[in-house]
Formats: C-alpha cells, structure tokens, sequence
C-alpha cells in the first residue's frame, strides 16, 4: 500500500459556476458521512476580507497575507469572519465576480492551500472548486468534472435568487457567468480544465437527485463496494 493510500479518501467535483456541483458535492458528502469543503467559500472570503480592509482585489502583494491568515469558520451553513457572521456576503453575486478576480493571483492560491489540504479528514472529504483535482488533491479517489449549458446554469441561479428573495436579471446573470468561466479557464494559475481521468457529467437535462447518484455509482466502483 502507497502512502497516498493512507490518507483519506477525496472526491474531487470542479467545474464551473452555477453548475450544482456545491448541491451535488454536498449531498454525496452527507450520504457518505464525509467532510465537505467548498473551496469557492474560501475564495469568496478572501474577496470580501479585502474590501473591508479596502484592500483592491488586483493588489496581489496586499492579498497574499488576507488569504494566508484568513480567520474563518464555518458552522453548518453560516460563515463567519473574525467571528462576525458574514454568510450573506460570501454568498453575493458580488463576491463571486470578487473571488473569481482575487483567484487569478498564484500568492493568494498558495495562501489558501495548505487550509484546503487540511480538510481531509477520515472517514473522507468531498471537495468541490475549479482545482480540486488538478492542485489541491491530484490523488483524489474519485474525479468528477461537472458542468451544464451556460443558459441552463443562468435560469438555475436566477431561480436560485428569487427564491431567496433577492432581484436578478437573467440577462446580466449571463453575461457574468461568461466572464467568470473565461477569467476561470483562461487564467494561468490553476485554470478550470478536466483532467484525463476526470469524468465528464453534464448536467443540462439532468436532476440533481440524478446527478447524486451518478457519483454514487461511480464512488461505489472506485471503491469496489458491492
Ligand atoms: O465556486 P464559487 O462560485 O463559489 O467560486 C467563486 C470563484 O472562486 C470562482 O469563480 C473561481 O474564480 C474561484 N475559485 C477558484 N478555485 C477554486 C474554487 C473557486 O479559483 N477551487
């Protein structure tokens, strides 16, 4: 047995925005009694740390030590920063335009990783992100590249925020998802691409409850539960 073997076992889902990975990687994690990391929190933190400290999110020198010494906690759905509850915020449209911009910076990634790593935890860690599988846990036991049509996830988020209440327009939705995918798979440090031995799972005309049990499944085979 390798010493990678020891560790934990990861499913690692990436893929882009909106795509239900969170949903999906959250679901497995709790059908299987695992650890769950979504590591898009972490970014978005590090966005909304900087603007309170009126720290721009293109400062790469002034970034580096806010991802680094970032003092975070998340407790079932809250977030909390330096103990202030700031859940809504992570959250906002604003911060995922803000964490996709401070993500581009290779010092603020590498602030972050060791606290990703630290995530896997026995029984085992579902992770979602862009880089799960090619950075952060590149053994991962399990890799899935989820994605959708970029109109099917526009409609999904638009949902998403008037359900919660909240004013959207499906138009601009759009046009930031297609920015944020750019920005994420043009980028230079740690871009969102599939890896050979990712599989592919679109979920366009898929539920979510379908899309649980594909990565069940395919978990099952992996590990060679009967
Ligand atoms: O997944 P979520 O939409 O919360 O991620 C917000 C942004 O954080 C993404 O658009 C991406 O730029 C960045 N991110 C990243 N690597 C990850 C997770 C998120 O670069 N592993």
């Amino acid at each position: 047995m390798s010493s990678t073997n020891a560790l934990p076992p990861v499913i690692a889902i990436d893929g882009p925005s909106a795509s239900g990975k969170g949903t999906v990687a959250q679901r497995v994690a709790g059908l299987l009694g695992y650890h769950y990391l979504d590591s898009g929190a972490l970014y978005r933190l590090v966005a909304v740390a900087a603007k309170r400290a009126g720290v721009a999110w293109d400062d790469e020198p002034a970034l580096a030590p806010i991802a680094a010494s970032l003092e975070a906690r998340f407790d079932g759905d809250e977030i909390y920063l330096n103990d202030a509850l700031v859940t809504a915020a992570v959250r906002s449209e604003e911060a995922g335009a803000g964490a996709s911009k401070v993500a581009v910076w290779p010092a603020v990634r590498a602030g972050l990783l060791a606290r990703q790593k630290a995530f896997r935890l026995a029984p085992g860690l579902v992770a979602d992100g862009r880089d799960m599988a090619t950075v952060v846990f590149p053994d991962a036991n399990l890799k899935i590249f989820l994605t959708a049509d970029v109109v099917t996830r526009a409609e999904r988020r638009h949902k998403q925020l008037i359900a919660k209440g909240m004013s959207a327009n499906i138009t601009i939705l759009l046009q930031d998802l297609q920015v944020r995918d750019e920005r994420d798979s043009q980028r230079s440090e740690a871009p969102l691409r599939k890896t050979n031995d990712a599989i592919l799972l679109d979920t366009t005309h898929l539920t979510i409850e379908a899309a649980v049990e594909f990565v069940m499944a395919r978990y099952k085979v992996v590990t060679k539960v009967p």
